[in-house]
């Protein structure tokens, strides 16, 4: 994370691969445009969409200005569009033709002498997976893939899902490193580009007051959430083979889980960071099969009522098998394993056509030691919490209790609030802009590195092994609309009752 933000990113023209996605038009145009918005994005930066569909660059340019229109998060300013349009170029191709990539590498030349783009480029994989390994061959056999020392670069930014298990993750980072150097790839998790994300190390590591009480010492247990209301959104074949495990819980949430039981990094520079997040996944403790059973709880939803609406169970859905086991609900209870957080439980949970769309950490501290306050007509009283609100509603809260005034002593739980809109006003962005800012200026402090992928996958895969063995039997269970199925509340509530799930305020 580089603390000098503000300076123009190195010109270069990013090749977007599967440019006729959804993720190009609602994401990545957007997001250029924004930083475009605020001067960060240089002037000669190209994009060329390499797709598989018929198209031409006049029609992608028109395509990209509907886009724009519709999913910008900022006003439209049309001189600066019209700027941004002109370096729209389309490159019509199948992933594995070489010849290709032959016409990529001469309209790349011919870029790079149009619009002085210094032969940098950013390859952008937005391809289904299995696409992946191709494109890096085809490119490193083009010689478009080497970097110079320090100009040209060529990086690349890899979109998830990265591998599909331990196996094909190792496959994958083998297969890239045969073309590109680590440095060169950047494997991408959206959640970091979140402020609020990002927020969490600053949090810990620019206050003093809140590191001391970080530990075991003080800490009860964690809890981290990440409930979205809408379906699998018309993407049954993906999720059939996904489910939550991979699609959520393995990369976004375990990242920030990491951030939150990081240890202090010796700097912001990348590997700092990276390297204690990567302890933390690596001191997770794999399960064993028994503890899968007792440690885990999945779920699949029914049909239901979401905000509203009825909607139908994930059985129902296009693309999806009726008689389906693929867990979209999963409540997790993880132990790290090292000093600052033997016996700390950290209890995570996802799932799909939940209640509301909220994603929190709550930290949540033990009670006081000593109950100087029995006999008050507070009897119950609270363990202090810490909640980081990632989105929608973007806060941080701390409970404490405090005396409700009158001549005698009766406690309450009161809230301090710090809303992040107070700071910054509201500032629409597609969550993409930091991260492609942070690939054009080389730091890859927010992106994964293999090893990180890899022990992810370490702790994901006995789950995800287990779960397969012993198909589960009880599916659907938990109705569209509600917090999931039961055994969730008896999983976070096994080793102490006081211990349950926080709902966000619902409705
Ligand atoms: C994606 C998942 O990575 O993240 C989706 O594939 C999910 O299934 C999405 O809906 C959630 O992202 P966000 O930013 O809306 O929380």
């Amino acid at each position: 994370m580089k603390t000098d933000q503000g300076r123009v990113a190195d010109p270069c023209v990013m090749v977007i691969f599967g440019a006729s996605g959804d993720l190009t038009k609602r994401k990545l145009v957007p997001a250029l445009y924004n930083l475009a918005q605020n001067g960060l994005l240089n002037e000669n930066a190209v994009v060329v969409g390499f797709a598989r569909r018929e198209n031409n660059h006049d029609n992608f340019r028109a395509q990209m200005t509907e886009a724009i229109k519709e999913f910008g998060t900022t006003a439209f300013d049309p001189s600066l569009w019209e700027r941004m349009r002109a370096r729209l170029y389309y490159h019509q191709g199948n992933y594995d033709n070489p010849d290709d990539y032959n016409r990529l590498a001469a309209l790349l030349k011919q870029l790079d002498k149009e619009w002085g783009t210094n032969g940098n480029y950013l390859y952008y994989f937005s391809t289904p997976p299995k696409s992946f390994e191709v494109i890096s061959d085809s490119l490193g056999r083009t010689g478009l893939a080497k970097s110079g020392n320090n100009a040209p670069w060529r990086r690349t930014i890899v979109e998830k899902p990265f591998g599909h298990d331990l196996d094909s993750a190792k496959g994958l980072n083998r297969r890239l490193l045969e073309t590109f150097d680590e440095e060169q790839i950047y494997r991408i998790d959206h959640y970091l580009g979140k402020e609020t994300v990002q927020n969490i190390i600053v949090f810990r590591f620019a206050n003093g007051i809140f590191e001391p009480t970080w530990d075991r010492r003080y800490i009860d247990h964690v809890q981290i959430m990440v409930a979205e209301s809408i379906g699998i959104e018309g993407r049954g074949a993906y999720y059939e083979e996904s489910g939550v495990l991979r699609d959520m819980i393995q990369n976004h949430m375990f990242q920030l889980l990491s951030l939150v039981a990081m240890e202090p990094p010796i700097s912001f520079e990348a590997d700092s960071v990276r390297d204690e997040k990567v302890k933390v996944l690596n001191a997770i403790r794999p399960m064993r099969p028994e503890e899968v059973i007792h440690n885990t709880v999945r779920g699949q939803y029914r049909e239901g009522i979401v905000d509203g609406e009825g909607v139908i169970g994930y059985r129902n859905e296009p693309g999806v098998s009726p008689s389906s086991q693929r867990e979209t609900y999963a409540a997790l209870k993880l132990f790290i394993e090292n000093w600052r957080w033997a016996g700390v439980p950290f209890f995570l949970r996802s799932g799909k056509r939940l209640a509301k769309r909220d994603t929190q950490i709550v930290i949540q501290f033990r009670d006081v030691p000593h109950l100087l306050f029995r006999g008050s007509a507070e009897e119950q009283l609270e363990a202090n919490r810490l909640v980081l609100h990632i989105q929608p509603d973007e806060r941080i809260t701390i409970r404490f209790q405090a005396k409700i005034p009158g001549p005698t002593v009766r406690l309450t739980p009161v809230d301090m609030d710090f809303r992040y809109e107070d700071l910054a006003g509201s500032s629409p962005a597609t969550g993409y802009e930091t991260l492609l800012y942070d690939c054009m200026n080389g730091d890859s402090t927010q992106f994964h590195r293999a090893d990180m992928v890899e022990a992810a996958w370490e702790v994901a895969t006995p789950i995800l092994d287990t779960w397969e063995a012993l198909p589960p039997r009880d599916f659907p269970n938990y109705e569209a609309g509600t917090w999931g199925p039961d055994p969730a509340n008896d999983l976070i509530g096994k080793d102490d009752p006081d211990r349950r799930w926080l709902n966000p305020n619902f409705p």
